[in-house]
């Protein structure tokens, strides 16, 4: 299903985290009205940190947390608590201002000094958690760089033809660190609904080529959930310009 993405243009990025972070609450709400739990898979970096923040603070009474799982789509290859953590970042951020209980929480292992394996466990958590081979979430968030890479997967690289895995090790990213974990675009484009935020002019050309859906060459544009929706929450400085229109 080659659904047609919405655009979502905000002022400027805290009118975009807070139109993310109420937007996270209208899905999780209706989706915990017929099923046990809401799980999401979070991106780190820096775009999504307020928006988190947002969730834990302003929107905290808005959502049955206990109810939530959070995953996330790819991780560096460092311990939790290293500033460059996507775990420690979400965990500062919102798990612990929430308390999420920890059997809510399903982080990578990035401690055993084998990324390959700890790629293969988060794997098998995967495959736990949710009972099938092509595991499929509920709400995923996605940021992207000025060179249209998603997660952990950038342009031109292997990772991004990988089929036959839901998550693997990444030696080489460009961005750093070097070593990372990653979700495949397989599992990427299972999810039911996936949220890209965007901000700052830097990503006003890569936002450009995706929006005009005539380049695959850029990983964001490989995300094309074969099920379910894409929403882009841009501000308004990544968007001047960018408009395919
Ligand atoms: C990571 C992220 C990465 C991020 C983009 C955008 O681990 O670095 O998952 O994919 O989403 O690089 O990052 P910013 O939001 O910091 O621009």
């Amino acid at each position: 299903m080659d659904c047609q993405p919405r655009i979502h243009v905000c002022d400027d990025p805290h009118a975009l985290s807070r139109a993310a972070a109420a937007a996270f609450v209208g899905s999780a709400n209706a989706a915990l009205s017929t099923r046990p739990h809401f799980t999401v898979a979070l991106s780190g970096g820096v775009t999504p940190t307020a928006t988190y923040v947002r969730l834990a603070s302003e929107f905290r009474n808005d959502v049955a947390w206990h109810r939530v799982h959070v995953f996330w789509v790819d991780e560096r290859y460092v311990r939790p608590d290293h500033l460059q953590s996507n775990y420690r970042m979400v965990a500062d951020a919102m798990l612990r201002p929430l308390s999420l209980p920890p059997a809510n929480v399903h982080a990578p292992d990035t401690t055993s000094g084998d990324p390959e394996a700890s790629a293969r466990r988060y794997e098998a958590d995967l495959e736990a958690f949710f009972g099938s081979d092509l595991p499929r979430f509920d709400w995923m968030l996605l940021g992207m760089g000025d060179d249209g890479h998603v997660a952990s997967l950038f342009p031109g690289a292997v990772s991004l033809e990988v089929t036959n895995r839901l998550v693997i090790g990444v030696e080489d990213s460009p961005k750093p660190p070097p070593v990372r974990l990653t979700m495949t675009l397989p599992l990427i484009n299972a999810a039911r609904a996936i949220h890209f935020l965007v901000s700052g002019p830097h990503k006003r050309a890569a936002l450009a080529r995706v929006l005009a859906r005539e380049d695959d060459e850029l990983p964001a544009s490989r995300v094309q959930p074969c099920d379910g929706t894409v929403d882009w929450w841009v501000s308004r400085e990544a968007w001047l310009g960018a408009s395919p229109v």
